[in-house]
């Protein structure tokens, strides 16, 4: 190869992506033309870093709706921008460390956008809601407010963690979309196994090393294994400690169910 010709491609590449990168740049765009851009931009970015999470239209996922005209986490644009880059500690919100200050505020300005002029209305009534979750002794398993059994997630702020259609799907196909944690393994995972002299234990997982696993069952009972010890672990991926409600209630007190739900934020 010639001496100068890497400099060659690499200047080629180099303009390449100056090109790709400001699209229609040039003198006579309008500031409203800039303004329809920044906001399809912006969106766009919206959609790659939080999509996958708060839904590509904001509505919520396993991240709560941001179309709402208030966020607890985010009162002005300065608590927003840096929620966006840092996260909120101790959260499924990560931080965002790859976007810079000025991307970080057109994420923030799409986020204001989606919550402007809405207030979010859910079908259900969360009174008649408070009523179906009493009846469905969902406190034997969370605790809400203080008062409860800690076998699933604690329920006080769920309004805030989880958008409402991942609470209904937490609902009625519990397991499907177990919460992360922060180092990636599956919480609440629920492990069967068989001991060496032939009893079977099944639970949730609390916690696991490589020598030892911790597990809760449904009666709330601690288990400490050895793992050497054990005949078989059989991890189910994709199964909860807690019931499928969608055939014990009717779609009706579903529905509020999940607005009482989404109407808990630890006021
Ligand atoms: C891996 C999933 C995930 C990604 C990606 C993610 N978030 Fe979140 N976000 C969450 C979760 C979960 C919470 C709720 C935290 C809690 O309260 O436990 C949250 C909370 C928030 C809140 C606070 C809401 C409130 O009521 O105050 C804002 C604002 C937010 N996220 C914005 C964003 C933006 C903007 C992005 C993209 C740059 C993003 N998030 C990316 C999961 C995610
Ligand atoms: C036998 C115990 C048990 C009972 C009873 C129970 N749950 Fe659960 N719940 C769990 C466990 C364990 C998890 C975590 C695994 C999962 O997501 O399925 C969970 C998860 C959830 C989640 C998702 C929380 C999150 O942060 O992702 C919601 C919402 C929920 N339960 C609501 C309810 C409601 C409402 C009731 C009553 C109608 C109820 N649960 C009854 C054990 C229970």
């Amino acid at each position: 190869m010639f001496p100068w010709s890497r400099t060659v491609i690499w200047a080629m590449i180099l303009s390449g992506l100056y090109c790709i990168s400001t699209p229609r740049s040039g003198f006579a765009q309008s500031a409203n033309e800039q303004l329809v851009e920044d906001s399809d931009r912006s969106k766009r970015m919206f959609i790659a870093s939080c999509g996958r999470c708060h839904g590509i239209e904001g509505k919520g996922g396993t991240g709560p709706r941001l179309d709402r005209p208030i966020l607890q986490y985010a009162p002005d644009d300065e608590a927003l921008v840096r929620i966006i880059r840092s996260g909120i500690g101790g959260t499924g919100m990560p931080g965002n460390w790859f976007l810079d200050e000025s991307n970080a505020r057109m994420i923030a300005s799409h986020v204001r956008s989606l919550g402007r002029g809405k207030t979010v209305t859910l079908s259900g009534s969360p009174e008649k809601g408070k009523a179906v979750f009493e009846k469905g002794d969902c406190r034997t398993c969370h605790i809400i407010q203080g008062k409860g059994i800690s076998l699933g997630p604690e329920l006080t702020k769920i309004g805030l963690r989880r958008g409402p259609e991942f609470l209904r799907k937490a609902v009625q196909h519990p397991g499907l979309d177990l919460p992360l944690d922060r180092r990636g393994f599956k919480e609440f995972l629920v492990i069967r196994v068989v001991t060496e002299d032939g009893r079977e234990v099944r639970g949730v997982r609390i916690n696991e090393d490589t020598f030892t696993l911790q597990l809760l069952d449904v009666d709330k009972q601690h288990h400490s294994f050895r793992k050497h010890e054990l005949r078989a672990v059989h991890k189910e991926g994709n199964e909860s400690l807690m019931p499928s409600y969608e055939d014990a209630f009717s779609p009706e007190d579903i529905n509020d169910l999940i607005a009482y739900l989404a109407s808990l934020r630890g006021e």
